[in-house]
Order: structure tokens, then C-alpha cells, then sequence
């Protein structure tokens, strides 16, 4: 299902600090080359998929100075800026030695530095969502979110958020500063990150699962998840996004994409409603 007029405000909305956001957003790792490093295979398809977001209703979108590094920052600066009605988060904590490796680095002057140089890629005056993508364990976490707290207090930032965090993670970091929101994996089949999914909703902190499109094994023929997406006229990955839509009103996921007919069809997921019972039998399914 891939309907034209389909729009990411379906899925309803969810206030981020001051701004409210449609609840499906937009993951902007997938607009780099392979092992996001570089430029992407397709740079002309890439600038139409980013040009496409605001038509179709999706104000939020995630990136990462680590991302190419710097270059899904630019490529989204290059098509979107001056932003209008749309908030960027971006994330730091994380190195890139080269193609799909990624190292720590929570050294509170790199913080800093790197989310200064954020704001200038991005070019905006403040970083409107600011992530730590992960905490670096050969930091003390106290010093990280001391850098934290100093580019809110200085306006670098408007606000922030953590990444792969545990329950007890987010109570540390919400002695020095308001978290925002957390980025955890989370999907129908990797169910891992629900006690943080639960403290978030309690806690009226945004839930971002990334790679929320993933449904594994319940992708093949015959499964629940196919009856279900079959019933619906929907693709399962359609049906793995709405189900992830509806299991919290805290929870806004950013599936990636650099093509305008699977950002298309990504946003057809919002206008998905499944029953109870739908939802149950997913569910029960993905947590096998
Ligand atoms: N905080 C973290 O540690 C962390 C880690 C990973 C990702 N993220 C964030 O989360 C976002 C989403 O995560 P993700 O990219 O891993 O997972 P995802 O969005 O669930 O999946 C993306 C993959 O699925 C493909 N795809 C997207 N829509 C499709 C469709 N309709 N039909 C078929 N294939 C489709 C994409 O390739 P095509 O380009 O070919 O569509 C891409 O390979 C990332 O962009 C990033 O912003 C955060």
C-alpha cells in the first residue's frame, strides 16, 4: 500500500521541549553510501526523498554528525534548510575509523566541539534535539552529562536525549539535565528495550526505536504478521510500523529510507489502524 495521500500526521503527534512533531518521523542514516561513509549511490534520488518529507507531513527527522560523518547533516542542510515547521535532531558520542566501524568517544570537550560543529553543518542557531548516541564507558557518564547540561545552559542545544540507555541510565542523567528523549533499538521482533519503552511512557519521554521496520521471521509466508498485512491490503513492514505506532503514544519511529516509494510507503504505515485484537496477535507473535 503505497497511497499518495497519506500523511505522517495520521500517526498523531508528540512534544518534543516546546515542539510538536508528527509521530513518524524520518531516519536520515540510509541517505550516506554503504557502511554510512560518504556520499550515497544516488545523490539526485536521495535530494527528492528529502524534498518529499514536508509534503508528506514528516516534520521530524534523526541524523548524526557521525553519519558519512557529516555528510547526511549536509545533504539534509542542502535540501530542507531554512527548516521551516521541521525539527532536526542530531546525535554525537560516536567515531568512525572508517566504513561500518564506530568507536565511543565521550570526552566532554569532543561533545562540545562536536555538537558546535553540528549546529554549523546544520547550519541553525540552536540544535533543536541533541543525542548522546551512546554513553562511552571509559568516560565517567557524569562528565558526559556535565557537557550536556553546559550546551543547554549555553544554547547550543535546545534539548536532549540519550541513546542504547538502560532505566537507570536515564534516572542518572536526568539529575543534571531534562531528558527529552531515547533512541533504543526496538522493533516487533527485538523486544529487549520494553522496560525503557515503559518508563519513557510513564515518564512523557519520546521513545525513537530505530530499525522499526524489522520483522524477521514473521515476515514469511502464512505468519500472522502476513495474514494480517494481507487483510489490510499492506506490505508486513507496514504492518511491523503501525504496530510499533500503537503500542505507546510516547513512541515516534524513524525508518530510513533513500527512496521516495519507500519513504511513500513508510508514511502509508501512519494511516494503518489495527484492531486490538490485531495488535495482540502481533504481539504475542513477536515476542516468541
Ligand atoms: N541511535 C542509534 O544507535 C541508531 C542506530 C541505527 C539507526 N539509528 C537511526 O534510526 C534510523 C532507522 O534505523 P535503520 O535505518 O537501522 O532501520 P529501518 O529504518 O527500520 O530500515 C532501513 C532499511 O530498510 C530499507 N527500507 C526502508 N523503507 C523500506 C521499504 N518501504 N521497503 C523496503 N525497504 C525499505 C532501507 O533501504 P532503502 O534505502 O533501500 O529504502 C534500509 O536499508 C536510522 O536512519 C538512524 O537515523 C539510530
Amino acid at each position: 500500500m503505497s497511497d499518495k495521500n497519506s500523511n505522517a500526521a495520521e500517526a498523531g503527534t508528540f512534544a518534543i521541549g516546546s515542539t510538536v512533531v508528527n509521530r513518524l518521523g524520518f531516519g536520515g542514516m540510509r541517505i550516506t553510501g554503504r557502511g554510512v561513509w560518504g556520499q550515497p549511490q544516488d545523490p539526485a534520488e536521495v535530494e527528492r526523498t528529502l524534498k518529499k518529507l514536508p509534503e508528506l507531513g514528516v516534520n521530524f527527522i534523526d541524523t548524526a554528525d557521525s553519519y558519512g560523518p557529516g555528510v547526511s547533516e549536509e545533504l539534509i542542510r542542502k535540501a530542507l534548510h531554512p527548516y521551516t515547521g521541521l525539527l532536526i535532531a542530531t546525535k554525537a558520542g560516536l567515531t568512525r575509523p572508517g566504513p561500518d566501524q564506530w568507536a565511543p568517544d565521550g570526552r566532554p570537550e569532543k561533545l562540545v566541539a562536536r555538537a558546535h560543529e553540528s549546529r554549523e553543518r546544520l547550519g541553525v542557531e540552536k540544535i533543536g534535539l541533541w543525542q548522546l548516541h551512546r554513553i562511552d564507558p571509559r568516560v565517567p557518564r557524569d562528565e558526559q552529562f556535565v557537557a550536556i547540561r553546559s550546551l543547554l545552559d549555553t544554547g547550543v542545544i535546545l534539548n536532549a536525549g540519550l541513546s542504547e540507555v538502560s532505566v537507570e541510565e536515564i534516572e542518572a542523567a536526568s539529575k543534571y539535565f531534562k531528558v527529552a528523549t531515547v533512541q533504543n533499538r526496538y522493533n516487533l521482533v527485538d523486544r529487549s528495550s520494553e522496560d525503557v519503552l515503559d518508563y519513557c511512557e510513564e515518564n512523557g519521554i519520546g521513545f525513537i526505536p530505530w530499525f522499526p521496520l524489522a520483522a524477521g521471521q514473521l515476515t514469511k509466508r502464512g505468519s500472522v504478521l502476513d495474514v494480517i498485512a494481507e487483510n489490510h491490503g499492506a506490505t508486513p513492514s507496514q504492518i511491523a510500523l503501525a504496530w510499533v505506532l500503537k503500542r505507546s503514544p510516547v513512541i515516534i519511529p524513524i525508518p530510513g529510507t533513500s527512496k521516495v516509494s519507500h519513504l511513500e510507503e513508510n508514511v502509508a504505515a501512519a494511516g494503518i489502524k489495527l484492531s486490538d485484537e490485531e495488535f495482540a496477535s502481533l504481539d504475542a507473535a513477536g515476542r516468541q
